[in-house]
């Protein structure tokens, strides 16, 4: 899945009871199905039980459908699957999909058992089992639904044999709810008319939710789906359209969509669309590659920057893995609803609009940025992850660090002049160095007997496996070198096409590529990386000049606290360093002389530098002298490096802010977005306190040359050249705006205005619009803030949408925000994909803070109900909105929340609520220590 955006499904909590009236049609769509496979019904045996649920018991069982594990008896051959979404409401208002499936399973080993997976399915006839082979099926005993662990569990008479073949066949009805998750329901407006999708999102555990299946990505199988759907709509799914007829079920007219067999995949990759979408296409080669989108998108040219990387990428990848892609067609999809930034079905991958649309006038470089990373990312799934698969959720970090980590690779080969790769460093790396350093963090690999529930396998989907496995990887890569890496790879994906895998299978392929080369790391690749795998968090590496000596620690930013998991390496890992002084990277030698030494060259090592304060000092006064010695990715560790040991009390904090100084004459985005990243945190702690003044004066002071830098440059009428300077010129604005000065809120007062008079003429650019939109609305009142809220309701480019959601985030009048806060819980303002980030953006105003936390805490229930048991984004909205915590008040009531809501739960958040209070525990701290010798140093910086 793409990263950053957190899946955040709806349970069920739907509580309409459907009636009869659906029940018609059903039949009949089974009646046409039973037509078609009679020839194969001679061995088909009627149950004598009846469906049922089982009788709740409090007694612990060992029985295999109270396990959350398919038993190994069974293994799937193929499935046909034929579904019919309706997209009109039937007479009680319910949306459905009905649906037959029947699957080819082999007994492995002897059972009187059918454990299958079917989580709010209804059967609607009596499933039957024929046997395949010469001896008939056993009877059907009784059929029991376990809810709890979504199991439809079929009980026989006798039992299956070994080594021979089954089909089990079922009919079944769903709910197509608006809940992100399974086979579900995404609405939208054009031209007044509402219209619906349905569409799917299996991973992790919700292809369950769309049809009875052996639920886990190690049971593969060949899958023949069959939609049907109204004639006036396209039906899409992971293989190309095999045939196509119109024909009349129960007086409806409808299109029967066959597709042709998938090849041997997991059943979280399948993929399931009707709309009535439009799309573009190219042909490389044999190879068809589509966009779709709503048709307003797509004519208004929206998916054309997609298209043209595509092929790009893809062939990129074909030659990195030294692979074909394995499927004849490549369809994305943007859809209105959806949680993920974007899921990588094989062959159908889909996307929220913001992660595939552009507009070239109304969408951002960073817009751009996000396509055509998520592009890469999803598409070096289509190997790394779809052809070869973990065994299991454990090693989820495996799969999607890869694509973390690829997918600066593929981007880079689209966008050549954009040092995107550079971008891991902050956007990754730095970014998890900030939650692996605290003691609740945990190992990237988990054993499989931990990761169990579908909340718990929605767990695994956070910064750690993204972005700690890209970091892990890119360092393998480095001192593998890029050669020995990919040899690997490529041996690991060929021999374990349509297969799975565990971790250690890549080291593996790893070891035998380093073997066959000169290549010569100390110890075996396994050796290595068990230590990065296994044990959680990272190493501070200090470098002591003046002795020469080199050690490790274990970072934590608050020393004080234990790390939760003891470690069999007790906490020490093999550490590459890459090191240099004067300008050219070395190899390691020691040589110690008065100059300056830089360790970690551009932070391809996970792991950070301490020096003895000699070399500090020298590192500051080169900064200030000749910055340009040091690689610009150095300049942004040394600032990231520099804060956060002080933070863990390693060094003093004004030793820190002193890395700040050379700002003022500083152009380069990645320094000064390093720079604005750590002084968050000191707003997050200081804007309730005397610090703020004096901060905002330091900040304004240093910000002044960048935005003169950009005025003299292009006057704010052009874009700066390069990608990062327009990233850096956002930065400029953002900050010169929010620390007061007066050319900039001029600036963004009048063109706000301008826009205001004239609506249909929007005369910011669209760079800049996130940070004037913000300005603008801080420094406005209702006015504004209703103008913002009318742009965004008419907007029809998704992106546009994001811009203005969060900028109404910046109102500072409690009442808007406390207003806005009620919006993001109806779906007829905010969408249900949206809801949480909304609340985020609220509490990261100092303004909407306490009123987000308020809210929250107020509807718990309904939000943890509505918004998902087994969601992503939890985690994200509790850190959201307790960021800023740093008072003992603030940590009770946390503590009390907690307690208050044990009994609703918190789902994925669960590890978030740890982490929150012990965060806000060091924030308390951090704040009794630092907040005199921080207002003393921003009132004298020196
Ligand atoms: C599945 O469908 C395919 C093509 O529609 C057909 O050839 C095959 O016999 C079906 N298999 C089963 C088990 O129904
Ligand atoms: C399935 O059955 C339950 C219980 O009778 C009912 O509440 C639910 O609405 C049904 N779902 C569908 C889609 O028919
Ligand atoms: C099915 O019917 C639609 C609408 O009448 C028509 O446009 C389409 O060509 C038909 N498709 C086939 C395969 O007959
Ligand atoms: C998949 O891999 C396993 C373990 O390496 C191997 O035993 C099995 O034969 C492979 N299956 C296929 C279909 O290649
Ligand atoms: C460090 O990164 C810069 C910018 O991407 C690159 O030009 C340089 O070659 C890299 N240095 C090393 C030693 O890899
Ligand atoms: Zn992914």
């Amino acid at each position: 899945m793409g990263k950053g955006f957190f899946i955040n499904k709806t349970v069920g909590i739907v509580g309409i009871v459907l009636a009869a009236g659906a029940i018609a049609t059903i039949i009949a769509l089974s009646v046409v199905y039973s037509q078609e496979k009679s020839k194969n019904n001679e061995n088909e045996v009627k149950p004598t039980g009846a469906v049922t649920t089982p009788v709740p018991t409090t007694e612990p069982s060992n029985e295999p459908w109270d396990q959350w594990r398919l038993p190994q008896t069974l293994s799937p051959q193929t499935y046909n699957v034929t579904l019919w979404p309706r997209l009109q409401p039937d007479a009680t208002g319910l949306y459905i999909f009905r649906g037959l499936s029947s699957v080819v399973f082999r007994c492995v080993e002897k059972t009187n058992l059918i454990l299958i997976h079917s989580n709010k399915l209804n059967m609607t006839l009596q499933p039957t089992l024929t046997a395949l082979g010469s001896k008939p099926a056993p009877i059907i005993e009784s059929i029991v639904m376990h809810t709890k662990t979504q199991y439809m569990a079929i009980h026989l008479k006798d039992e299956l044999t070994a080594g021979e073949s089954y089909e089990l066949y079922t009919e079944f009805v769903g709910e197509l709810a608006d809940d992100l998750g399974g086979f579900y329901r995404s609405e939208y407006y054009e031209n007044g008319v509402k219209k619906v999708v349905a569409t799917t999102q299996m991973q992790a555990t919700d292809a369950r939710k769309a049809f009875p299946c052996f639920d886990e990505p190690a049971m593969k199988a060949v899958f023949h789906i069959t939609l049907y759907h109204d004639p006036a709509t396209v039906a899409l799914s992971n293989g190309e359209i095999a045939l196509k007829v119109n024909i009349t079920v129960d007086d409806t007219f409808v299109t029967r969509t066959t597709f042709a067999p998938t090849e041997v995949m997991s059943t979280y990759l399948l993929a399931f669309i009707v709309s009535d979408f439009g799309f573009i296409e190219q042909n490389i080669d044999k190879l068809q590659i589509r966009i779709f989108a709503r048709q307003e998108a797509i004519n208004a040219g929206q998916g054309e920057y997609a298209l043209s990387v595509t092929g790009t990428i893809l062939k990129f990848f074909e030659d990195y893995y030294n692979v074909p892609y394995p499927l004849p067609k490549s369809d994305q999809i943007a859809l209105p609803d959806f949680n993920a930034g974007a899921m990588e079905n094989w062959g159908l991958i889909t996307y929220r609009e913001t992660a595939l649309l552009y507009d070239e006038e109304i969408s951002s470089n960073g817009n751009k940025e996000r396509i055509v990373t998520i592009i890469a990312h999803e598409l070096a799934h289509q190997w790394f992850g779809n052809l070869v698969t973990i065994r299991w959720w454990n090693d989820l970090w495996l799969n999607e660090g890869f694509a973390s980590y690829v997918e600066y690779l593929g981007a880079d080969k689209a966008e050549p002049t954009w040092n995107i790769k550079d971008l891991i460093v902050l956007n990754d790396v730095h970014r998890v160095f900030a939650i692996d350093a605290l003691a609740s963090s945990h190992p990237l690999s988990s054993k499989e007997e931990e990761i169990q529930r579908p909340e718990q396998i929605s767990e695994v989907f956070d910064t750690i496996s993204y972005s700690k496995g890209a970091s892990v990887l890119r360092m393998l890569s480095d001192f593998l070198t890029e050669t020995v890496f990919t040899q690997g790879l490529q041996t690991y994906l060929d021999h374990f096409k349509f297969n799975n895998t565990v971790y250690t299978d890549l080291w593996e392929h790893l070891q035998r590529a380093v073997d066959s080369s000169t290549s010569t790391p100390p110890r075996s690749v396994q050796d290595i990386m068990d230590r990065w795998v296994l044990q959680m968090g990272f190493p501070v590496v200090t470098i002591n000049t003046e002795t020469g000596q080199i050690t490790q620690e274990h970072f934590l930013l608050d020393p004080e606290t234990k790390p939760d998991r003891p470690s069999e390496f007790n906490y020490e890992w093999f550490v590459p360093i890459s090191w240099t002084k004067k300008e050219a990277a070395q190899p390691l030698y020691w040589l110690f002389d008065d100059n300056w030494v830089l360790a970690n060259i551009n932070v391809t090592g996970y792991y950070r530098v301490n020096y003895d304060n000699e070399n500090w000092e020298r590192l500051l006064n080169v900064l200030q002298t000749s910055r340009q010695s040091i690689p610009v990715i150095n300049r942004a560790q040394i600032i990231d490096d520099a804060f956060n040991l002080a933070k863990a009390g390693i060094i003093e904090t004004t030793l820190a802010l002193r890395t700040t100084l050379f700002l003022a004459s500083e152009t380069e985005y990645m320094p000064w977005e390093s720079a604005l990243d750590n002084l968050d945190y000191f707003y997050l702690m200081f804007d309730r306190t005397e610090v703020y003044g004096p901060m905002q004066t330091y900040v304004g002071n240093k910000v002044e040359g960048l935005f003169d830098y950009f005025t003299r440059l292009t006057n704010w009428e052009n874009l700066p050249p390069g990608h990062t300077d327009q990233y850096n010129q956002v930065n400029a604005l953002r900050v010169a705006c929010s620390t007061g000065l007066e050319a900039c809120t001029t600036l963004v007062k009048t063109w706000f205005e301008q826009w205001m008079e004239n609506p249909n003429v929007n005369p910011i650019k669209a760079n800049l619009r996130s940070a004037v939109y913000c300005s603008a609305i801080a420094a406005g009142g209702e006015k504004e803030w209703n103008f913002a809220w009318e742009m965004f309701e008419k907007a029809t480019v998704a992106s546009e949408k994001d811009k203005l959601r969060a900028a109404m985030a910046c109102a500072t009048e409690p009442w808007l925000l406390n207003r806005y806060l009620k919006y993001t819980l109806d779906s007829n303002k905010i969408r249900k994909q949206d809801a949480t980030s909304t609340i985020i953006s609220i509490a990261s105003n100092v303004v909407g803070q306490p009123l987000a936390w308020d809210f929250v805490r107020a509807n718990w229930e309904y939000i943890f109900k509505q918004y998902g048991g087994g969601s992503f984004s939890f985690s994200n909205l509790i850190n959201g909105i307790t960021k800023r915590f740093s008072t003992e008040f603030e940590l009770q009531q946390l503590i009390q929340f907690r307690d208050d809501n044990a009994h609703i739960g918190f789902g994925s958040g669960t590890l978030a609520i740890q982490q929150s209070i012990e965060r806000t525990t060091a924030n308390i701290k951090w704040v009794k220590k630092n907040q005199e010798t921080v207002l003393e140093w921003f009132i004298n910086p020196l």
